[in-house]
């Protein structure tokens, strides 16, 4: 029945009657806190086109981690970021390299704080790709070899869950074989199976020293241009054994994100915040031009509204920090 029996304002006119007819909460426990862990000592820098993140070195991790745990928030995501680098990534599986140490560190002073480790040879070659090279390309089958290793140095040192991001063929299968022979069968994957070549990773290669030597990442990552391939991406990845599939970046792919949902009704689905989604708000807040504790929120009610079950964010620990009702609950 239209107007003048059906006025929708009626459940807008108190921030009472608001609260009760909201469909769409985030939560600090949908959240997921991407940490930067550099090799070396004494070190606590925050990345210049990411105000409020830090890269951080082992032994100034207790406060990152603390700051974590106070905020409620379940789990963080590790980026390495290496003193050296060579041509085969060997610093992403060396048993005592900069993610395995960490896990093994986080662990021991946090047990309960879910570990995910970032699975990528990007951060430790010294060409910056995702694999290794044969010729002008990433050779993608002698890539999942040194991935299995790496996952499985990640899982021997604690990881509750490996997150593979370099977009590789048959990568989900194959780290799910290593895992399982090796005896980690209950440890999780969560793919980053909707990965786009996306210019919104800028401010992340500058903080992880990971931009490509030559080229770009076309090759193995995302056509921006593509919804049906996000769908087979998913579909591959899941067949392969992920536990958790993810769309990235999110906000500019909310379409993309609503239909991997619906599609995939059975497994929870991730979304990444990218640094450069996290690096617009933040330069437009500190100019001025938009609320940045608003626009914070607006997003990521976006981004669950649209089907995240869990949001990979910079603005975690900022966001838990809010009053309940600052962020709408
Ligand atoms: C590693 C990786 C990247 C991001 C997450 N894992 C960079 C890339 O693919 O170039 C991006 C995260 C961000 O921008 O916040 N492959």
């Amino acid at each position: 029945m239209p107007f003048p029996s059906q006025r929708p304002r009626r459940l807008r006119r108190t921030s009472g009657l608001r609260r009760m007819v909201r469909e769409t909460l985030v939560s600090p426990a949908d959240l997921i806190d991407p940490l930067f862990v550099v090799e070396g000592s004494g070190i606590h820098e925050e990345i210049s086109s990411m105000p409020g993140v830090f890269r951080a070195s082992i032994d100034r991790l207790g406060r990152e981690v603390d700051a974590v745990l106070q905020a409620g928030i379940p789990a963080v995501i590790l980026f390495g970021v290496p003193e050296s680098k060579d041509g085969v990534g060997s610093g992403a599986y060396a048993e005592d390299g900069i993610v395995q140490q960490a896990v093994r560190w986080i662990k021991q002073r946090a047990p309960e704080l879910t570990v995910i480790t970032d699975l990528c040879l990007c951060e430790y070659t010294d060409h910056g790709h995702c694999g290794v090279i044969a010729g002008d390309t990433v050779d993608n089958d002698a890539t999942l070899e040194l991935l299995a290793r790496t996952a499985l140095s990640q899982a021997a040192a604690g990881a509750d869950m490996i997150a593979p991001s370099d977009m590789m063929d048959g990568r989900i299968g194959r780290v799910r074989e290593a895992l399982d022979e090796g005896g980690f069968s209950d440890r999780a994957i969560m793919s980053y199976a909707v990965k786009y070549a996306s210019a919104f990773y800028g401010p992340f290669r500058d903080a992880a020293e990971s931009a490509p030597a030559f080229g770009d990442r076309r090759a193995y990552q995302m056509d921006p241009a593509n919804r049906r391939e996000a769908l087979k991406e998913a579909a591959l990845d899941i067949e392969e054994g992920a536990d958790i599939v993810m769309v990235k970046p999110a906000l500019p792919y909310l379409d993309v994100l609503r239909e991997v949902r619906d599609y995939f009704g059975d497994l929870p689905i991730a979304a990444y915040q990218v640094s450069g989604e996290y690096a617009m708000i933040q330069a437009a807040a500190r100019n001025g031009w938009v609320d940045g504790t608003r626009v914070m929120v607006e997003s990521l009610t976006a981004i669950k509204r649209a089907g995240a079950d869990l949001i990979l964010t910079y603005f975690a620990r900022q966001f838990a920090a809010l009053a309940p009702e600052q962020r709408g609950a």
